[in-house]
């Protein structure tokens, strides 16, 4: 059963209108728009290679340059003056860690949307302090060291049925997407979240729509707000089921734990792990999925690489996988607003002022990478990428999970068919994921 969005629907405990004010850029200020425009549809269908052209020129000629409102806003709004974007290393890690002066609270994407969809979408990601760390502090008492274990586990499991399912295909040829990046943290993500297999497909429809607004081959000529408002709406939905069904029958899983998890005598109520549900759908799975599709790319492109993790794979994937992340850095902007004057990049920001941090862009810079377009797994600095965010409080939570998926993935993918190249990748149109929609994986089939 699907229902509609009605902010009416949701008590939360959490939930206080007036606790999250969108405050309208202010002043009369209003900078020209910097002539090197990132925000047009245009830009965000380039490759990654063609956008970090044009970010090399930002960073060199203008690290924080102010921005018209991007063209495939969620809710387009002719009043919104525009945003900074800060595309250097330590910009992103300076306003990062900063979380007093920039606030997530009014939103993390490029739209102003209304709080009740920011509550209901994005949990504790688009939350401030108190409530931040209260609600982050909650869930991660539900990863105890057993269920960590646990995972592990599980992960190990999965990566190797996945790989078991073609590795042996006479064909030596299937879409890596659909057969096994998608695959993995999908899986993993159902597993740990306890989902049974009549709501996994659903699950995985509603999490893809979430964040895929800004694709047309997603959008399928509907519109992107209703797309987004819908498809939390459903896994709100299923959340409601599945939190029905742990109360009945408890689990070895995290939404039984997060019923029973309690922090200063308090529980998460039902809209509380709705909504993270609806954040862990979304940040645990298409994350993962896109950086072991780039990776197996980039060992395409760089297949010394390949040879060199192999002669020492134990010893060296650590360090490897932080390379994956920073080369594949598949988040490429969250949003900051600012409720207090200061100095960024030479400009006066004021509160009010949407703030975007574009993350692909400090992974890339050269002033904290040596030749940043060389994919090294040596590389000795690699774990300083902002792949995960640039610190602060809202840095990834799951990143160990991220990590633990794409160990286990590429140890039985490297050892079981080393020889593997891929095609041309078909790249999902938007201004947030950088991500891989379908990609021929070409092998020499497992004896
Ligand atoms: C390669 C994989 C991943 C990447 C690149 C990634 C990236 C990110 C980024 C950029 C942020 C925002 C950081 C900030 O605003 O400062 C974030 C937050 C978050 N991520 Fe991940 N993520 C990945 C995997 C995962 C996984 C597997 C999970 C869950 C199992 C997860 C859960 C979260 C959560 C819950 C937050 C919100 C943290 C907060 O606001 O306190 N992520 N992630």
């Amino acid at each position: 059963m699907t229902t509609t969005f009605d902010a009416t629907d949701f008590e939360s405990e959490m939930y206080d209108p007036d606790a999250v004010h969108m405050i309208p850029a202010t002043g009369d200020r209003k900078p020209e728009h910097y002539p090197v425009d990132i925000s047009t549809k245009a830009f965000w269908n380039q490759t990654s290679e063609q956008r970090e052209e044009t970010f090399r020129v930002l960073r060199e000629e203008q690290p924080v340059s102010w921005q018209r409102p991007v063209d495939d806003a969620v809710t387009p709004d002719p009043d919104d003056p525009g945003y900074w974007a800060v595309v250097k290393h330590a910009d992103i890690v300076k306003v990062s860690r900063d979380n007093e002066t920039f606030v997530s609270g009014q939103g993390v994407l490029f739209d102003l949307l209304p709080p009740i969809f920011l509550e209901l979408t994005q949990s504790f990601l688009a939350m401030d302090n108190p409530k931040h760390d209260r609600l982050r502090k909650l869930v991660a008492s539900a990863f105890t060291p057993k269920q960590v274990k646990s995972i592990e586990d599980k992960v190990e499991l999965a990566a190797k049925e996945i790989v078991d399912g073609f590795a042996s295909d006479p064909s030596g040829e299937i879409d890596f997407v659909a057969r096994c990046a998608k695959v993995l943290p999908t899986r993993i993500f159902c597993d740990i979240m306890g989902i049974p297999e009549h709501l996994r497909e659903d699950t995985e429809r509603n999490a893809g729509d979430v964040v895929a607004w800004a694709d047309d081959e997603v959008l399928a000529g509907r519109a992107a707000d209703e797309v987004q408002v819908q498809a939390a709406t459903n896994l709100h939905d299923i959340a409601a089921e599945l939190i029905e069904l742990k109360k009945n029958e408890p689990g070895d899983d995290l939404v039984t734990a997060l019923i029973n998890a309690e922090v200063d005598g308090r529980h998460l109520d039902e809209f509380e792990i709705g909504s993270f549900f609806v954040l862990m759908a979304v940040a645990g799975t298409d994350t993962t999925r896109h950086t072991s599709a780039f990776t197996v790319r980039a060992f395409t492109h760089f297949p010394e690489q390949k040879k060199w993790l192999m002669e020492d794979y134990d010893g060296r994937i650590n360090n490897a996988i932080e390379e994956f992340i920073r080369y594949a850095c598949p988040v490429m902007t969250f949003r900051r607003t600012a409720v207090a004057e200061t100095e960024l990049g030479g400009h006066t920001v004021i509160p009010g002022d949407k703030v975007v941090l574009f993350y692909p862009s400090g992974c890339m810079d050269a002033d904290v990478f040596e030749n940043p377009e060389q994919f090294d797994l040596s590389r000795p600095n690699a774990k300083e990428h902002v792949g995960f965010g640039g610190g602060g409080v809202h840095f990834c939570l799951g990143n160990q999970l991220a990590k633990s998926m794409l160990r286990a993935l590429f140890r039985e993918l490297l050892f079981r068919i080393p020889e593997f190249e891929v095609g041309e990748p078909e790249l999902l149109g938007t201004n947030f994921m950088r991500g891989v929609k379908r990609m021929p994986f070409r092998f020499t089939p497992e004896k």
